[in-house]
């Protein structure tokens, strides 16, 4: 047999297999009524990586089409809307590591459309956080033009985004109400939940998210990583003090400071990203064994390093920074204090002793 005559035979094999589908899909394929779809799901796009722990969203919706739109992130409920115009915006909380977000339409009780998309939290702080899978990209927004936003937002930068850093942009009448003062952000609108939160960095405090992230960059509005060279634009007395110092840890050494600090607002004091104690023992996860100190030698107990008074912090709790200090110090073990000695430390809060 020649070799066209077997591609005349794989042909007609080809051609009955279609018929026979065809015919078998026609008695046995319900009408494709419960997967409709009705979203359209602007942003996220699907396996995206994320930095910080909230995601804009942007949902189409034709009028009428929905009664009602449950968001799901990890099977856990964050929102619950009753579409009233063709675009639903909203905000919803990240975990670290993969996030499983489901948008799920309901017409009376039925479900008639269901959109998952995937999104990867990153985070430097947690080994197994720090690199995205292979198959999530990181995505930039502003990089796209987004006409359909244009319609009710506004994405041109304007000089209200730069405020100049000076005493009077932090003036005290300028502190009385946070809606007031955003209130001439362009970046409000849609990064509004960037700074609820109840300790905020100054700078986004008063919305002047352009001292920071530069619309000329590219990627737009992106910052050089490691963040230290933009933090000391404007600390510059903490850039002298520590410089100066004979050891600097090791963090603060490689210019990370946003691996500890939000630039922009968080749960905890100092805009850390963790309580201190909890943020040291994440990297120096051997001295939350509780026998620093104290115990490592001799078989005892260790000095407490939480859940105590600081007796020279005044009515605050003594943590890693009451011994030493996150960011530069004279001494090897970065103590705090001023003090150069191991004896000399113990004294400042045992000085009966
Ligand atoms: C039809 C008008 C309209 C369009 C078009 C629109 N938005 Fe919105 N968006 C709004 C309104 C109104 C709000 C304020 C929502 C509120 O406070 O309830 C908002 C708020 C937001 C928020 C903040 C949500 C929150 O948690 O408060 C984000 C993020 C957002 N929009 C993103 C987008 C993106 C991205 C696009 C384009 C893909 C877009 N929007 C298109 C009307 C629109
Ligand atoms: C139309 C809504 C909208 C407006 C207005 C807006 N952004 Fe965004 N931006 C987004 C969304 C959506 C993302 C991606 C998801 C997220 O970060 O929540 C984003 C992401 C970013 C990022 C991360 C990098 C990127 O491109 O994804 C930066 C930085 C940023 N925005 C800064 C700004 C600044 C500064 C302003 C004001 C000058 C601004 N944005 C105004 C919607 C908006
Ligand atoms: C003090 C400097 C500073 C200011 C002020 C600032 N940012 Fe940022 N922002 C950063 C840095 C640094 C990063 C990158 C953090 C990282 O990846 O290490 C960042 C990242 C972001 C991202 C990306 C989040 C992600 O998940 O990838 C968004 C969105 C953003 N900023 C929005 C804003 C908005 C809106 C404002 C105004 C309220 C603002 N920023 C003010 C320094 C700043
Ligand atoms: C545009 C100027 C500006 C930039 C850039 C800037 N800061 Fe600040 N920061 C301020 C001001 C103003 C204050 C409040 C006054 C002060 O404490 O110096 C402040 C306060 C702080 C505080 C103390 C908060 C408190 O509760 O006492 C920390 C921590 C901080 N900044 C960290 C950073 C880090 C980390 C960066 C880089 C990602 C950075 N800053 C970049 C202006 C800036
Ligand atoms: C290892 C974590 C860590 C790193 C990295 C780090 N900080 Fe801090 N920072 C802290 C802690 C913890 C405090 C609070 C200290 C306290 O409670 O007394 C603090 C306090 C501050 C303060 C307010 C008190 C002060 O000393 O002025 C500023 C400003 C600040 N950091 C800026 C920075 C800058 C800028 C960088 C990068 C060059 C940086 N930090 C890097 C942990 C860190
Ligand atoms: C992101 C990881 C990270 C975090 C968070 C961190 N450290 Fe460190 N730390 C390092 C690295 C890296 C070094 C330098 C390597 C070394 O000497 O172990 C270091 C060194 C030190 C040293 C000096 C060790 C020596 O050689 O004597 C002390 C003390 C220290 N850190 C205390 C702290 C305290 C207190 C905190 C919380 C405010 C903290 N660290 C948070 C990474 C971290
Ligand atoms: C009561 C004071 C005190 C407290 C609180 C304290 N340390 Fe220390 N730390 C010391 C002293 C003293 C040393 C010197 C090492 C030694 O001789 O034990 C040291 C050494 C270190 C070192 C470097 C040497 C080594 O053993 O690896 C690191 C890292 C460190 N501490 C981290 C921390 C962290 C993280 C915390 C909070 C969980 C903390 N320390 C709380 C006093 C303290
Ligand atoms: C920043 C302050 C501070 C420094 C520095 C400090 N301690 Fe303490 N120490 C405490 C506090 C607070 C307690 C708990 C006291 C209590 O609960 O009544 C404590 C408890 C102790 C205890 C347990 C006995 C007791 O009184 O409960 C010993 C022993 C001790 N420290 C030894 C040391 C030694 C040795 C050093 C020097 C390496 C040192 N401490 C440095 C604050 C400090």
């Amino acid at each position: 047999m020649r070799i066209s005559d077997l591609r005349e035979i794989n042909k007609f094999i080809v051609f009955f297999l279609i018929a026979a589908l065809s015919v078998v899909n026609q008695l046995f394929v319900l009408p494709a009524e419960a997967e409709q779809e009705i979203f359209t799901v602007y942003y996220p796009p699907d396996k995206i990586v994320m930095e910080f722990d909230i995601l804009g969203i942007s949902l189409g919706v034709p009028e009428g089409s929905v009664d009602l739109i449950r968001v799901n992130v990890n099977n856990k409920e964050v929102a619950n809307i009753n579409p009233d115009q063709e675009y639903e915006c909203l905000s919803v909380p990240l975990e670290t590591g993969i996030n499983t977000i489901e948008f799920i339409a309901m017409k009376g009780d039925r479900v008639v459309d269901c959109v998952i998309r995937e999104v990867f939290r990153r985070s430097d702080l947690i080994s197994k956080y720090m690199d995205a899978p292979p198959d999530f990209k990181k995505d930039y927004f502003h990089m796209e033009e987004h006409l359909q936003c244009t319609k009710c937002h506004a994405l041109k930068p304007g000089v209200y985004d730069k405020k100049p850093i000076g005493p009077a942009a932090f003036s005290a009448e300028t502190f009385d109400s946070q809606t007031v003062i955003a209130a001439g952000s362009t970046c409000y609108s849609c990064h509004n939940k960037i700074a609820s939160y109840p300790y905020v960095h100054d700078p986004a405090f008063v919305w002047s998210c352009l001292s920071c992230h530069d619309p000329q960059t590219e990627p737009k509005y992106s910052v050089k990583k490691p963040a230290a060279e933009i933090c000391f634009n404007c600390h510059i007395e903490q850039k002298k003090d520590w410089s100066a110092k004979k050891f600097i840890h090791g963090p603060v050494n490689t210019g990370k400071c946003a691996i500890c600090h939000s630039p922009h607002a968080s749960d905890n004091p100092f805009n850390l990203f963790k309580p201190t104690w909890d943020l040291c023992v994440s990297c120096h996860f051997e001295k939350g064994n509780g026998r620093h100190v104290l115990g490592e030698s001799f078989s005892t107990e260790g000095h407490p390093t939480r859940g105590r008074q600081d007796p020279i912090k005044i009515g605050k709790e003594l943590t890693c920074v009451g011994c030493h200090n996150p960011h530069a110090s004279n001494s090897p073990h970065l103590w705090a204090l001023n003090v150069q000695s191991f004896l000399e430390l113990c004294k400042k809060c045992h000085y009966d002793k």
